[in-house]
């Protein structure tokens, strides 16, 4: 089997209006937006997938593509018959935005790229996710949470009923799914020549505190992509959507508001 194989894509689709898509990072699942679900879907249709591999969605084998998740996204929305949306991307779900942008320009209003980057894998942090691969497929996917659950929040951020929720949005990731994304991520293409062909309105946000990708990187990709704007979180970290709703979400309904999107 190769990432051609079709899965079911679990989602959220709750209000009516303008679509704002939202696409979970790496290894969470779509209850990560829970907060933006609840603050927007009063004024538009809040669409959150699991992306395969993920949450309640179905695995394949092998390497995932950016491109692939980007293809069961497309077929997510034509399934569920939307127009052109709004699409925000957390990290690896912002890899996948590229790679929408990249293969759908035409069905895109608007782009919200948060904590993450556009640039591709160096070759030494390529060949860690494949070794991360191999574990995964000794071991299971507790180290790979493990590891990742104190990156997702601020440094020194303690509360344990916050680190227990972030855990539980993780735990359901699928061995397959796991792999097949570590692989997928360490292929991905460059997309920082991408960055000033975007013509539609881009907000970058991100946590002023983010120790997975760097607040450069989101001034980088601003400083090439036509009109994009920046927004920091302060005191949040790489999960700044879910560990500061309130900020985040001023963010970017001020954004939408001012786009008319
Ligand atoms: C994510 O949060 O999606 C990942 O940390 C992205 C990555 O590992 O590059």
């Amino acid at each position: 089997m190769s990432d051609e194989t079709q899965v079911r894509i679990a989602c959220t689709d709750e209000g009516e209006g303008a679509p704002l898509v939202l696409v979970h990072g790496f290894p969470l699942s779509r209850g990560a937006w829970a907060s933006q679900v609840e603050a927007f879907r009063g004024t538009r249709r809040v669409i959150a997938p699991d992306l395969r591999g993920f949450g309640d969605s179905g695995s394949s084998v092998g390497a995932v593509s950016m491109e692939r998740y980007a293809d069961d996204l497309a077929e997510l929305l034509d399934r569920l018959g939307t127009g052109p949306v709004v699409l925000a991307g957390h990290s690896m779900g912002g890899y996948v935005a590229f790679a929408f942008v990249r293969r759908y320009r035409e069905r895109l209003r608007g782009l919200v790229l948060v904590s993450t980057r556009a640039g591709a894998d160096a070759p030494q942090a390529a060949a860690s996710r494949r070794a991360t691969a191999e574990k995964v497929r000794e071991v299971g996917v507790a180290p790979v949470i493990e590891a990742m659950l104190p990156k997702m929040v601020a440094p020194g951020t303690d509360d344990p009923e916050l680190l227990a929720e972030v855990e539980a949005l993780m735990t359901p990731s699928s061995v397959d799914g796991t792999i097949g994304a570590l692989l997928g991520m360490a292929e991905r293409p460059d997309s920082t020549p991408l960055l000033g062909e975007i013509d539609v309105p881009t907000l970058v946000i991100t946590g002023g505190d983010d120790t997975v990708i760097p607040v450069a990187d989101s001034e980088a990709m601003v400083a090439a992509i036509p009109g994009a704007e920046l927004a920091i979180v302060p005191g949040a970290g790489h999960l700044v959507a879910y560990e500061k709703p309130e900020a985040f979400n001023q963010e970017l309904r001020r954004w939408l508001v001012a786009n008319e999107l």
